[in-house]
């Protein structure tokens, strides 16, 4: 999709509230950009919006955090920025049968050992703010974006105006 200018944090959480809201049954994340681009800004949000009230611990050191989800299943958050190699994430011991979500940070550092994904959030420095550029990458990624009104831009050929 066309990048969108995120100007400051409450856009990052605004972001992450329609994904949460629109995202599928089951969904693996990659969320990816440099230190301080606002990965772990977005996660968090996105599992507030779900309805986690407790603390969302940084996973820098853990790897792994997990979270229950009211709605049933677990959330998966991941920040692989410290693994390292990518067979570290079979001692986690990640059984993914009840994760219903994914929203993985430096999913580039456990290739190999990661659910494919269905969305990139790539996100950036831009000015004072960030920007956030989506990107399918399954079947169900492309109409989660198609449902977010932002995936016509991601079929190859754009259909003509009626
Ligand atoms: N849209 C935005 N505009 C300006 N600042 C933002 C925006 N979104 C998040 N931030 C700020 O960016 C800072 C870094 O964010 P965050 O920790 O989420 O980055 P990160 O990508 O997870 O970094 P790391 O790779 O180190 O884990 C935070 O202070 C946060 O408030
Ligand atoms: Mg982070």
């Amino acid at each position: 999709m066309t990048p969108r200018h995120l100007p400051d944090e409450t856009a990052t959480i605004a972001l992450a509230g329609e994904l949460a809201r629109s995202a599928p049954a089951r969904a693996v994340v990659y969320l990816q950009g440099d230190l301080g681009a606002g990965k772990s800004t977005l996660a968090r949000a996105w599992l507030r919006a779900l309805g986690v009230t407790g603390t969302v611990r940084s996973p820098t050191y853990t790897l792994v955090e997990r979270y229950p989800l009211a709605a049933g299943g677990e959330a998966l958050h991941l920040d692989l920025y410290r693994i390292g190699d990518a067979g570290e994430l079979e001692f986690l011991g990640l059984d993914d049968s009840d994760a219903v979500l994914w929203l993985v940070e430096w999913p580039e550092r456990g290739t190999g050992g990661l659910p494919a994904p269905d969305l990139h959030v790539r996100l950036a420095v831009a000015g004072t703010g960030r920007e956030a550029t989506l990107e399918s990458a399954s079947e169900a990624g492309l109409a989660w974006l198609e449902a977010l009104g932002v995936g016509a831009q991601l079929r190859p050929t754009p259909e003509p105006n009626p």
